[in-house]
């Protein structure tokens, strides 16, 4: 006679499918490392795989995915990394007005975007402008992207509606901060993959992510494929999501 009731076996087909994912993509660095190159050939080969993977999550029907590509504190980075990262942001942008025919995914970008130079700027403008009437999954990318500076922004814009006088502090609720921050309309994220294996969020949807399922995987980014995120989203089906209740 079993003692112990036998635990039971997830598989694929348990997924059950979240509709928001946020992915902080890390270990481009540590990749690049173990094989003797470049931090730079980290990135690019990080970039690559944020190409795959992105195409993958649209494939199995996410709703909104949030990629964190570059921090508010990413700029203390030594200059010439900085600068390899800016080449990759410009290179896919390019790319991505250049297929714009053919694709069904919204790109929105999260964060200050106008610490970025004109000319990533004007890219960003385009592809926002270029792909807001589709239908396909949203795609946010969070650049030069940080949850403080994002409730910060919140709390100024917040401030100002009470200086016109169009609202009362009284009336500041959750709601409320909800619709100012970058994510406004969209629902938070369920689910949020950290590979590269830190247990930290480094500052990443601070706000949003009161109730995500956080998996954190030792998978460096670069090498982060399908099946890892088949066995994340298995993860998540085997979570018990009480949003404080019983
Ligand atoms: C993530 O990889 C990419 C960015 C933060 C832009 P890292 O560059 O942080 O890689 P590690 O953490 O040093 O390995
Ligand atoms: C978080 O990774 C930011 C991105 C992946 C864009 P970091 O590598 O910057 O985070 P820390 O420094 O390990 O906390
Ligand atoms: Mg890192």
């Amino acid at each position: 006679m079993a003692i112990f009731k036998k635990k039971k076996e997830y598989t694929i087909d348990d997924i059950i499918l979240p509709e928001h994912i946020g992915i902080i993509m890390d270990g481009n660095g540590r990749w690049a490392k173990k094989r003797g190159l470049p931090r730079s050939a980290g990135h690019s080969a990080g970039a690559n795989n944020f190409r795959k993977i992105i195409r993958y999550c649209s494939d199995i029907g996410i709703k909104y995915l949030t990629m964190y590509a570059f921090s508010t504190e990413n700029w203390k980075r030594p200059k010439d990394e900085v600068n390899s990262l800016m080449k990759l942001f410009k290179q896919y942008l390019e790319e991505a007005l250049r297929d714009f025919k053919d694709d069904t995914i919204v790109l929105k970008f999260i964060g200050d975007t106008t610490a970025f130079s004109d000319d990533i700027q004007a890219l960003m403008k385009d592809a926002v402008e270029g792909s807001k009437d589709r239908d396909g999954m949203v795609l946010n990318l969070a650049m030069n992207y940080g949850g403080r500076s994002e409730l910060v922004m919140a709390a100024k814009n917040i401030a100002n509606k009470v200086k016109r006088g169009e609202i009362l502090p009284e009336d500041i609720d959750e709601k409320m901060i909800s619709d100012n921050i970058y994510t406004a309309g969209q629902p938070d994220p369920d689910l949020i993959i950290r590979p590269s294996g830190e247990y930290r969020t480094s500052n990443f949807l601070l706000w949003q992510s009161a109730y995500s399922e956080y998996v954190i995987m030792d998978k460096l980014w670069p090498d982060f494929d399908f099946n890892d995120m088949n066995y994340a989203l298995i993860e998540y089906a085997k979570r018990n999501r009480r949003f404080g209740g019983v």
